[in-house]
């Protein structure tokens, strides 16, 4: 007899800690006890669509899939994929008033290129509201070379961003103005973004343990509500690699809840979760 409700599966402290291992080893999401529940509900899933009988049977399925292709479901179901458009705001308003002017005056005549990355993006709200701030307050952004890469581990969540196809009730916190010159309706209740907007964005699937094969520099690194799933030790890397692909005097901007405190660093603090690399 198979369990056919996720409830019946049993999660015993040493096969939860070997899941958790395994993840914190695969994507640097440090899983502490306290996520038992979690983990148990959504790999349940998992188990019960792949009719194994336990979470152990699941670990050997996991550890013997040759392709990796499991692995990639496992690390979807365990992500939290949490986001919106232009989640605090203050971060795309210092763009505009701030970083976007000075590019603009600063490299006028030198170089017209701009890079930015969005470095988990989740389904892509993020990377969006970069090129919309692009399109409205960077003047003549169209005659400059803007790229903003969003980059993500869940292919789950790559997938939706790469539609650009949102529920209006994803689009509630904007104002309909923003609605109106960056949306079309497609469908029932469905809005895509604009071919302009789409066009400054593309996505890639990276994970931040692996090698990036991305060449870089970029002007503008976002990484925010990603870290604070990490343990100390991967954010002081991610922290090192995010200075050695930054170009100079770029910013690094971080969610809400997450600092450099007390991470040793060489950045240069800002303002509130934003830092820089001055040299
Ligand atoms: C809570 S979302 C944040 C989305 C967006 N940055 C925001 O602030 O709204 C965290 C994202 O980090 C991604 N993530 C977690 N571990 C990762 C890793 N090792 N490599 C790349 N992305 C990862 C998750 O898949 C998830 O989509």
């Amino acid at each position: 007899m198979f369990p056919n409700k996720v409830q019946e599966l049993e999660l015993s402290n040493e096969t939860f800690e070997k899941i958790s291992g395994m993840v914190s080893q695969q994507c640097g999401i440090h899983l502490p006890e306290t996520k038992m529940g979690l983990v148990k509900a959504r790999l349940g899933k998992r188990v019960s669509l792949l009719h194994l009988k336990s979470f152990d049977e699941y670990l050997h399925y996991i550890e013997t899939d040759n392709s990796g292709t499991e692995m990639v479901y496992m690390l979807n179901a365990i992500s939290t994929n949490v986001t919106s458009f232009f989640r605090d705001p203050a971060h795309f308003e210092f763009l505009s008033k701030t970083a976007f002017r000075e590019y603009q005056h600063r490299f006028l005549n030198q170089s017209n290129q701009l890079r930015i990355w969005s470095a988990g993006c989740s389904t892509g709200e993020e990377a969006y509201s970069l090129a919309i701030t692009v399109a409205d307050s960077f003047t003549a952004y169209k005659a400059w070379d803007i790229k903003i890469l969003g980059s993500d581990i869940s292919t789950y969540a790559l997938n939706q961003a790469k539609a650009g196809l949102y529920h209006q009730d994803t689009l509630k916190s904007l104002d309909p103005e923003t609605v109106e010159n960056h949306f079309e309706k497609d469908g029932e209740n469905m809005f895509r973004l604009k071919a302009n907007i789409k066009h400054l964005v593309y996505f890639a699937r990276i994970n931040f343990m692996h090698s990036w094969r991305i060449k870089g520099p970029f002007d503008i690194i976002f990484c925010r509500n990603v870290m604070i799933y990490f343990t100390p030790r991967i954010r002081e890397e991610l922290v090192k690699r995010f200075w050695d692909i930054l170009a100079p005097d770029g910013w690094l901007i971080l969610g809400t809840a997450e600092s450099l405190q007390t991470i040793p660093n060489p950045f240069t603090f800002i303002q509130n979760n934003i830092y820089r690399k001055t040299l």
